[in-house]
C-alpha cells in the first residue's frame, strides 16, 4: 500500500518547491495531504504565476492550518513522512521547539514522534547562530535539514532543472522512486 505524502508549504521565497513537488507527485498517482501555510499562501501569489486555487487542486486532501481535527495531526494516520518546501525560520522553530500552534507544524512534530522521514527545506540567508542552533536542534530530534543549495553536476538547462533536482533530493529521502535530475555516474 503506498502511503500517502504530507507536504507543507510555508512562506519563505521558494514556494515554487512545493509546487513541483505536489505536481511530480500528482504525476506519479500518489496520495498527497497539502498543509498551506497563510504565509505561503500570500507568497504564491508573490512569486508564481499560480493561484493558491490552482495549487490546492495539485493535492489530494488539503487542510486549512488552523484545522487540528484534520488526520495528520495524529500519528495513527500513518503516512510515509513529510516535506516542508520551503521551510521558513519561523515554522523551523516551532518545529524545534514543539510549539504546535498549526496543523503544518503539528503534522511534523507526529512526523518525528512516529520516527517517519521528516524534509525541511529550509530557506533563508545569509544565517545567524540562532537559525544555526535550530537547524541543529531539529537535526537532533531527526529531522533531515535540506536546504534548497542548487547542484550543477547534472548540467541544468533552466531554472525548472534546479527545482527539480532538489526536490529529487527530497524524494530520496522519502524514498519515492523519481526520474527528476540525472543522477551522478547513471
Ligand atoms: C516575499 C517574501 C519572502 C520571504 N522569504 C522568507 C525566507 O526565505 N525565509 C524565511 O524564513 N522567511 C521569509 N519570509 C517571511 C515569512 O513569510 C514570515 O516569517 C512568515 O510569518 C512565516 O510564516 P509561516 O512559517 O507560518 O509560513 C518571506 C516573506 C515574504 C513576503
Amino acid at each position: 500500500m503506498a502511503l500517502p505524502v504530507v507536504i507543507g508549504i510555508s512562506g519563505a521565497s521558494g514556494v515554487i518547491y512545493g509546487i513541483e513537488t505536489l505536481k511530480a507527485l500528482c504525476r506519479m498517482g500518489m496520495e498527497t495531504h497539502l498543509i498551506l501555510s497563510h504565509a505561503g499562501k500570500t507568497n504564491i501569489e508573490i512569486e508564481t504565476n499560480y493561484s493558491v486555487q490552482q495549487v490546492r487542486k495539485m493535492a489530494t486532501i488539503v487542510y486549512e492550518p488552523e484545522d487540528m481535527t484534520a488526520a495528520v495531526a495524529s500519528g495513527s494516520f500513518l503516512t510515509r513522512g513529510m516535506l516542508v518546501a520551503p521551510c521558513t525560520i519561523k515554522t523551523l522553530s516551532a518545529i524545534a521547539n514543539s510549539y504546535n500552534s498549526n496543523l503544518l507544524v503539528r503534522a511534523a512534530d507526529v512526523t518525528l514522534k512516529e520516527k517517519r522521514p521528516l524534509v525541511l527545506m529550509v530557506r533563508e540567508t545569509p544565517l545567524h547562530k540562532g537559525h544555526l542552533d535550530l537547524m541543529s536542534r531539529a537535526a537532533d530530534l531527526g529531522a533531515i535539514i535540506l536546504p534548497p543549495v542548487p547542484a550543477f553536476y547534472h548540467q541544468p538547462e533552466n531554472i525548472e532543472d534546479l527545482i527539480r533536482q532538489s526536490v529529487g533530493k527530497a524524494f530520496d529521502l522519502l524514498k519515492i522512486e523519481h526520474n527528476l535530475f540525472r543522477r551522478w555516474g547513471a
